[in-house]
């Protein structure tokens, strides 16, 4: 049977990516990868995050990069931890507005600094607060693994995929491997439970996954034969989330595009641009990558 389904990558090494280099990057440099990663064939992007600048002050200049790339023939979205990032984020323009929060209390506390009822409660509230016309996006952290508490119980899951669908019946769902741990079976098994919920019916599906244990292309193609067709990465594998520790950076979006391309599945990416892109943010100073298809032969690669 020939898949008519299109896989779609979200790019996120300007969000989950620059948050990881200690010192803040010039914001030029920043919106000038934006708009090149758009350029390589990029059709959507995590631009940053409205938060506290003093939990991460490398997004204090969020406001500024939303009009410097609201132009961009792209989705654009922008993580939110509270009504006051998605107020933010709407002001500047952002037509997607991705809401985060962890499965796992120690994880959810050390993040966001709240219970996990809290940050339900909160969901609501974004959710209210959101214009009918931008996209609700909930990022479901530690869906696997909790760097704190280990294996996260699929039950614990499912009761907070369930609560999302309550409150957010139409909202986009990430499940995400926050800390690189889950492995292809057990990304496949939640996918599938979490969609076989009744209550989610209406909801549509993301997977967010970190390589660490060099499971990321993997376990996004777990998702993808789940029924999957959004993924995060990161051009050059950059990032690693600051309240995970020992998490490396996102799968590699030029390594998740080559195995898709290898299978006949095009992500409107070229990977020859998106290798150069990937280049300049692996020579970015202060960054942690881990990207394969950069180490061949270039020839090889593209
Ligand atoms: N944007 C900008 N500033 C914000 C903000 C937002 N979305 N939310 C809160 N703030 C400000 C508050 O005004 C306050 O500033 P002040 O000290 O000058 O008065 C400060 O940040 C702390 O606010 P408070 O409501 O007390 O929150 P907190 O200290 O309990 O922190 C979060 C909670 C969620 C705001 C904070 O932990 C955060 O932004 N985390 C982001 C985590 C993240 O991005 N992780 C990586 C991605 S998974
Ligand atoms: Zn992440």
């Amino acid at each position: 049977m020939s898949e008519t389904r299109r896989p779609r990558i979200c790019e996120v090494a300007p969000r989950d990516g620059f948050q990881s280099i200690a010192r803040p990057l010039p914001t030029d440099d920043k919106i000038a990868i934006i708009r090149d990663l758009v350029a390589a064939g990029c059709q959507r992007v995590e631009i940053g995050s409205f938060v506290s600048p003093k939990a991460i002050p490398q997004m204090g200049d969020m406001a500024q990069i939303a009009e410097a790339v609201r132009d961009l023939p792209a989705r654009l979205c922008a993580l939110v931890p509270n009504v006051r990032g998605a107020e933010n984020a709407v002001a500047a323009g952002v037509a997607e507005v991705c809401y985060v929060f962890s499965v796992s209390e120690a994880h959810n506390r050390n993040n966001v600094r709240q219970s996990v009822e809290h940050s339900l409660e909160g969901l609501a509230n974004v959710a209210a607060a959101l214009p009918e016309n931008v996209l609700l996006r909930v990022d479901v952290a530690t869906a696997f693994d909790c760097p704190f508490d280990g294996t996260v119980p699929l039950d614990q899951v499912l009761a907070a995929v369930a609560r999302v669908a309550d409150i957010a019946p139409e909202a986009e769902i990430a499940l995400c491997d926050t800390t690189g741990r889950a492995n292809p079976f057990a990304v496949r098994d939640r996918f599938r439970a979490a969609m076989a919920l009744p209550g989610t019916a209406r909801n549509t599906w993301a997977f967010h996954g970190h390589d660490t244990f060099g499971q990321g292309v993997a376990n996004a193609l777990a998702a993808w034969d789940a029924g999957v067709s959004d993924f995060d990465t990161a051009a050059a594998g950059l990032g690693g989330c600051p309240f995970a520790p020992g998490a490396t950076g996102n799968t590699a979006t030029e390594d998740l595009v080559f195995a898709f391309n290898e299978g006949g599945l095009d992500t409107g990416i070229d990977m020859e641009r998106l290798l150069a892109v990937a280049d300049r943010i692996a020579a970015l100073p202060g960054g942690v990558t881990g990207s394969h298809l950069r180490s061949v032969p270039r020839e090889r690669a593209i």
